[in-house]
């Protein structure tokens, strides 16, 4: 059993355990992939301050997220093909979490469906909505996420049109993969994740094929996908999805201050700072770069939760002191899904707690409610000086 001390140790194992093609899916940004690697360095220009002879003892790292009682502000990212990345992918990593006790949220192109999900947790997870041309289509997902006890709609902004990855397009992305040569000796080389496969009949996007009109199977998925996501999605229609949900909303992808206004005197119970993880647009500031403006202009308004780069407690606490009321994590739960199924979920989880509580400590803090920008230094540029 190897020793896993952070979060690179999944991905090492990740990229050796899972098909190179849904590794790859994973590990890339679009375009230059600039955004995507800038997400991560630019954490660490930030840098914290040491704090001496402060009583650290009884510290709490708890909070709540819209409301939700959260053992750490930090939950799961909705992730397409999860399910691809190991057998059953969204239940193992939705039952972390609920033992954990952290959301999860299930993306709109999961393999296992809504029911499913809800079928083998407890907890209520959060759903996330990809707005799709058919109207009927979406309403009735939304009808099905209310049946299935989903506590949050977390509506997605930034991927109305899909950002490039060159890596998906070389190496033929499918779910499931195409049994190509170079596709079976490369699954030869990952027998748990194939033997997995082969034990589950959750095998492609369970929340669509069966549900939505002309999909009946995979290969017309692909193209029913690049047709389907509504490029006319504006504050209409967003008002449209809020009123026919009637419950929390979450707007995810806000990455500028104007629409962070805008969001913010819309209602929303909390909005995500992000750019997908770089997935989108390449070119983009980094989410950490972006969030003191949006903390500066909205804090307070609403909820104001951050991803896109988070691969440490230590980041964690970067966003929550520079203004961030919660954060997600995509890539790194994903590589611990990849690398150990549930178990690699919660060694995640337990890797960031640790993080995130030993390095509040020693930033002379007891309480993750205190943290704020008097724990770190940050360059004066940080933000940049842009025209
Ligand atoms: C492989 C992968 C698939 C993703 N699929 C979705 C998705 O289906 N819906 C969504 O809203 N965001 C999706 N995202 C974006 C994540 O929700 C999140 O914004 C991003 O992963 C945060 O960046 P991080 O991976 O650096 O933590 C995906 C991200 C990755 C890495």
């Amino acid at each position: 059993m190897p020793v896993i001390t952070c979060i690179d140790d999944l991905k090492r194992l990740h990229a050796r355990r899972t098909p190179r093609m849904f590794y790859d899916y994973a590990e890339s940004g679009s375009y230059t992939e600039q955004t995507f690697r800038e997400n991560v360095t630019d954490f660490e220009k930030i840098r914290l301050r040491q704090k001496v002879a402060v009583d650290m003892s009884n510290r709490s790292i708890a909070g709540e997220m819209i409301g939700t009682p959260v053992t750490m502000p930090v939950a799961l990212a909705p992730v397409g093909l999860t399910g691809m990345q190991s057998a059953d992918g969204e239940i193992k990593a939705a039952r972390a979490a609920e033992k954990f006790g952290v959301p999860f949220t299930l993306s709109t192109m999961s393999i296992c469906s809504i029911e499913d999900v809800a079928a083998q947790t407890t907890a209520p997870f959060w759903f996330q909505l990809y707005v799709m041309r058919d109207e009927d289509f979406v309403d009735r997902v939304l009808d099905r996420a209310r049946a299935a006890g989903c506590s949050a709609l977390v509506l997605t902004l930034d991927l109305q049109i899909l950002g490039q990855r060159h890596k998906d397009l070389k190496n033929g992305l499918s779910a499931p993969p195409k049994l190509t040569i170079p596709n079976i000796l490369n699954m030869m080389t990952k027998p748990e994740w194939c033997l997995g496969m082969l034990g589950t009949r959750r095998r492609s996007f369970g929340n669509i094929v069966g549900h939505a009109k002309g999909v009946g199977d995979l290969s017309s998925l692909s193209s029913w996908t690049a047709e389907q996501f509504d490029p006319q999605l504006d504050w209409t229609k967003i008002a449209r999805i809020r009123d026919r949900w009637g419950g929390k909303l979450i707007l995810k992808g806000v990455l500028d201050v104007e629409d962070a206004q805008r969001a913010a005197d819309f209602g929303a119970d909390a909005i995500v700072v992000s750019n997908h993880g770089g997935r989108q647009l390449d070119g983009a500031l980094s989410s950490i770069r972006m969030l003191p403006s949006i903390v500066r202009a909205v804090k307070g308004k609403t909820e104001i939760w951050l991803d896109s780069g988070i691969r440490s407690g230590q980041d964690v606490l970067k966003a929550l002191a520079l203004g961030a009321d919660g954060t997600m994590i995509g890539r790194s739960y994903i590589y611990g899904l990849g690398a150990m199924g549930e178990a690699g979920v919660t060694t995640a989880l337990e890797v960031i707690r640790k993080e995130l509580d030993t390095t509040m400590a020693l930033c002379g803090e007891r309480d993750i409610r205190n943290l704020g920008p008097h724990n770190l230094l940050v360059p004066k540029d940080f933000e940049g000086d842009w025209a």
